[in-house]
């Protein structure tokens, strides 16, 4: 008799999930043993270091609930969550980029150039733009669900002095595709770094700085959503973001106001919306 080799307890393990009845099950399964098992094989992995990741997997399921959701994070700063992006982003639309773990679904909808802060919470912003198709078209009924930290850089769900759903806020628009909404310019803000995640990032050397941004799910009917960010132009973190979420497309100036706007913002950002035709 000979010891097993890894190879062949990979072959053995492989053939079982060969068997899975779901192609696309199939699929999946024999690509993540096969990878899993051959990332085990390559760095020798010990049994203590698979006894860490398990508890470092038992921790980040431990860190979430209803309103924190480390896995989420997790994905994000390994840049898993930009990757599946990229790959499944529509040729023509608005790139779009990670969904982050502080979307609530369920904000309240504003009437359009409508306020969704406090006074309190930043320099007061005006966003404006247009939603259209592809070819330009706009878009009626077009709907922005927006989200952005205060000024101290946290979300309302991380602030109890922050009412609920503050700085959050769903807009929609008419026949012409045009939204705007008044919020404060975002400021960088520190990814959550007292769970499992931030023990990555410092034992991996990295910074915990997202680049100034706002959240927006940009949807239309029969067409795909876009989840996406608006960047500002004028960030330092904009090429070291912490979970890789910045795309050139989604940087925009904060421009100061001129003499058209609206004396009442210290800067305006334009960002338009494409949004591509959804999946037949
Ligand atoms: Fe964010």
């Amino acid at each position: 008799m000979t010891a097993m080799t890894p190879a062949q307890l990979t072959d053995e393990v492989l053939a079982e999930y060969a068997r899975a009845p779901d192609p696309r099950l199939r699929e999946l399964l024999t690509a993540l043993v096969g990878h899993l098992h051959a990332f085990s094989a390559e760095t020798r992995l010990t049994q203590r270091e698979w006894e860490a990741a398990i508890a470092f997997l038992t921790a980040t399921g431990h860190k979430c609930d209803a309103e924190r959701q480390e896995f989420i994070l997790l994905s994000d700063v390994l840049g898993l969550s930009s990757l599946v992006d990229v790959i499944n982003s529509a040729p023509g639309a608005t790139e779009s980029t990670v969904l982050g773990p502080f979307y609530v679904p369920g904000a309240p909808r504003r009437a359009m150039g409508e306020q969704i802060g406090r006074p309190q919470d930043g320099s007061p912003a005006l966003v404006r733009g247009r939603v259209t198709d592809v070819s330009g078209r706009p878009l009626d009924a077009a709907t922005l669900d927006v989200w952005q930290t205060a000024g101290n850089g946290l979300y309302d769900t991380q602030d109890p002095d922050q009412p609920r759903f503050n700085l959050r806020g769903v807009f929609v628009t008419g026949p012409d595709g045009r939204y705007e909404f008044r919020t404060v310019r975002p400021v960088s803000y520190p990814i959550p770094t007292d769970g499992p995640v931030g023990d990555l990032l410092r034992n991996a050397g990295r910074h915990h700085w997202r680049a100034a941004h706002i959240h927006a799910i940009v949807s239309a009917p029969a067409h795909r959503s876009v989840t996406t960010h608006i960047f500002d132009a004028d960030n330092p973190y904009l090429t070291s973001d912490a979970v890789f979420g910045v795309k050139d497309s989604l940087i925009k100036p904060f421009r100061p106001p001129t003499p058209a706007d609206p004396s009442d913002v210290t800067s305006v950002v334009d960002m338009d919306f494409t949004l591509s035709p959804a999946d037949p």
